[in-house]
């Protein structure tokens, strides 16, 4: 520790690794990862905070065989528009502020990937595509309980939140994909699971370092913008 607790720290340069060195990664390689490695992440995430130490999550780690299986029935449900959502998604929720920034995002995405402005058929095809996780060789589906509101959802936000960078910290790449909760029960039906609400599945392993689409780099707001200090 510090003398000075506002003076950077050598855990502080580690959390600015860490922290901005995660990003989404939209290109896989087939390698697993190994088992142990999977233990290590999933026990850290557990120490997500959740309001009064709930820890209102249930997370399906899903690989191999069934995640192949998965890969196929949610390119069917899509195909035939059989979408299912538990909360719901409307572009309204989204202020015009919010809207600049995901249209922002969502050019440098589709010209990285050469897919024209105009061109909605081909992200169409490049988001259904998505829905075999990017190529991912494991994906893992966030559930809260089942009479979930926005607060506990919350609870699950910072579950994944600390999910994605207990990943980076081992050295494994991924992407949450909100899509996947769109087909919520595809992925109940496939995993066999009964209950709860689907807010989003995590595609990752590790990443395929020459595709241009993992290059991208996306910037953020000014602290200004986002945060008030008062007092
Ligand atoms: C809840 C949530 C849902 C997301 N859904 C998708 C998705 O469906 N498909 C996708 O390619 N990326 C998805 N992303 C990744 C975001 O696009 C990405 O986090 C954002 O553009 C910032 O880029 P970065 O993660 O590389 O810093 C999602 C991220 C979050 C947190």
């Amino acid at each position: 520790m510090s003398l000075c607790p506002s003076h950077p720290t050598e855990l502080s340069g580690h959390a600015e690794k860490l922290i901005r060195g995660r990003r989404a990664t939209r290109a896989f390689r087939p390698e697993a990862v190994p088992e142990e490695t999977m233990r290590a992440v999933f026990s850290l995430a557990g120490a997500a905070p959740s309001n009064s130490n709930a820890q209102p999550w249930q997370v399906e780690v899903v690989s191999g065989a069934v995640r192949d299986r998965l890969a196929d029935a949610l390119e069917a449900a899509h195909a035939e528009g059989r979408t299912s959502v538990d909360y719901a998604y409307s572009e309204d929720m989204y202020a015009e502020v919010h809207q600049d920034r995901r249209a922002a995002f969502g050019a440098e995405l589709y010209g990285a990937l050469g897919i024209g402005r105009d061109d909605r058929a081909a992200r169409a095809a490049y988001d259904a595509e998505s829905l075999r996780f990017y190529g991912a060789p494991h994906v893992a589906f966030l559930f809260a309980p089942d009479n979930a509101g926005a607060r506990l959802a919350a609870d699950v936000g910072a579950y994944m939140q600390t999910l994605l960078l207990a990943m980076t910290a081992y050295g494994v790449d991924s992407c949450p994909q909100g899509l996947l909760s769109f087909y919520a029960d595809t992925v109940r039906g496939e995993l066999g699971v009964t209950g709860g609400k689907l807010l989003v599945g995590v595609s990752f392993g590790y990443a395929e370092a020459t595709a241009a689409v993992n290059r991208l780099t996306t910037g953020r707001a000014t602290l200004e913008a986002t945060t008030t200090f008062h007092g």
